[in-house]
């Protein structure tokens, strides 16, 4: 696959198949996240790889939050049937906002390169012929998650899924960059 088509053929893969990823590939995703640009070069991101059984604690408490919130409209129900078929979740945090740094002029740069770090991750799986989704859902029950891992020290960025995708997702619609210009 050359570059282009790696970029156009990346979609959120939503079903997976049974196909367990390998630790090495899972390795080269992560590697891939830690190549990315940062803000000053501070790198960070940090990974939890969740194993089954925390995989699916972490989905049954996003069905439970969905079930003790009917009002609310949200895709926390989708996510979690997502979470069900995949292969493999990481937990991706950002080392610096609530830790050391606690400095507001590092906030934003920072999201900025641990998005950057996620989409390295999304565009590596594609080049080994996997699927991943990002999921912000996980936050709905951010504190939860946390304390169900350990985590204190580090903020919450998302969930992100890999696995061997159930099938090739058609083409979303993307808006075209010339009619997105503001001058
Ligand atoms: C920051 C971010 C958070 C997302 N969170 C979720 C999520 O919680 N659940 C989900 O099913 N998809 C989630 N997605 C995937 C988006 O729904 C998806 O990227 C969007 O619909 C465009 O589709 P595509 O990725 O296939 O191009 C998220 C994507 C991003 C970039």
């Amino acid at each position: 696959m050359d570059f282009d088509e790696i970029i156009t053929s990346r979609r959120s893969a939503r079903v997976f198949t049974n196909d367990v990823i390998s630790n090495k590939q899972i390795e080269k995703i992560l590697q891939s996240g830690c190549s990315a640009p940062s803000a000053r070069n501070r790198q960070p991101w940090k990974f939890y790889i969740l194993n089954d059984e925390q995989k699916n604690h972490i989905m049954d408490m996003l069905f439970e939050w969905d079930k003790s919130n009917p009002k609310e409209r949200t895709s926390v129900k989708g996510t979690a049937e997502q979470i069900k078929t995949a292969n493999k979740m990481i937990m991706i945090y950002s080392d610096n906002y609530k830790s050391k740094a606690k400095n507001e002029n590092y906030k934003k740069p920072d999201y900025i390169s641990l998005g950057c770090a996620i989409e390295n991750m999304s565009l590596q799986a594609v080049n080994l012929g996997l699927g991943s989704c990002i999921l912000c859902d996980t936050l709905y029950i951010e504190n939860e998650i946390d304390e169900y891992l350990g985590i204190s020290d580090f903020e919450q960025i998302c969930g992100f899924i890999i696995g061997s995708p159930i099938y090739n997702y058609p083409p979303k619609i993307k808006k075209d960059f010339k009619d997105l210009l503001l001058n």
